[in-house]
């Protein structure tokens, strides 16, 4: 059985294309999810990609993981700032995690320095735009073949 990550990504990012190109690139969610896929077959991994601008349909996609897949890439958004619950439903799973960011959050404005999802994450990915979520796969696959 081939390991499944599960990719999630939080509000607004839906709109991704049009959303502050400046900010965060013209690449869309539907062509990181085709990247995602085919960087995935190449390390025989199975993804589920999904979005939801709902912090409890965030949690409640996170506990479904659990038994179901290996490891969670999660870009939770301006959540990653906020929420208490994200960060506790993934210590709750204990999902190895990796944080994505497409845009360099710690050159930004400073409430978005905080991110409550590093405090349980294996590590955080910023700054490199779409190509965050490729170097995240590759993360994740050295970490589960090779675990600490
Ligand atoms: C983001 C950074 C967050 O601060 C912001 O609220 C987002 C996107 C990023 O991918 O750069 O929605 O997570």
């Amino acid at each position: 059985m081939p390991l499944s990550v599960l990719i999630l990504n939080g509000p607004n990012l839906n709109l991704l294309g049009t959303r502050q190109p400046e900010v965060y690139g013209t690449t869309t969610l539907a062509d990181i999810e085709r990247d995602c896929r085919s960087k995935a077959e190449t390390l025989g991994f199975e993804i589920e990609f999904r979005q939801s601008n709902g912090e409890g349909a965030l949690i409640d996609l996170i506990h479904a993981a659990r038994g179901r897949h290996a490891g969670l890439i999660l870009n939770a958004g301006a959540y990653t700032h906020t929420s208490i619950a994200l960060m506790d439903a993934i210590s709750s799973v204990e999902l190895p995690t990796v944080e994505v960011h497409l845009s360099n959050i710690h050159r930004r404005e400073p409430f978005r320095h905080q991110s409550y999802i590093s405090k349980v994450a294996l590590g955080q990915i910023c700054g490199f735009g779409a190509f965050g979520y490729q170097m995240a796969l590759d993360a994740l696959a050295h970490h589960l073949r090779r675990p600490a």
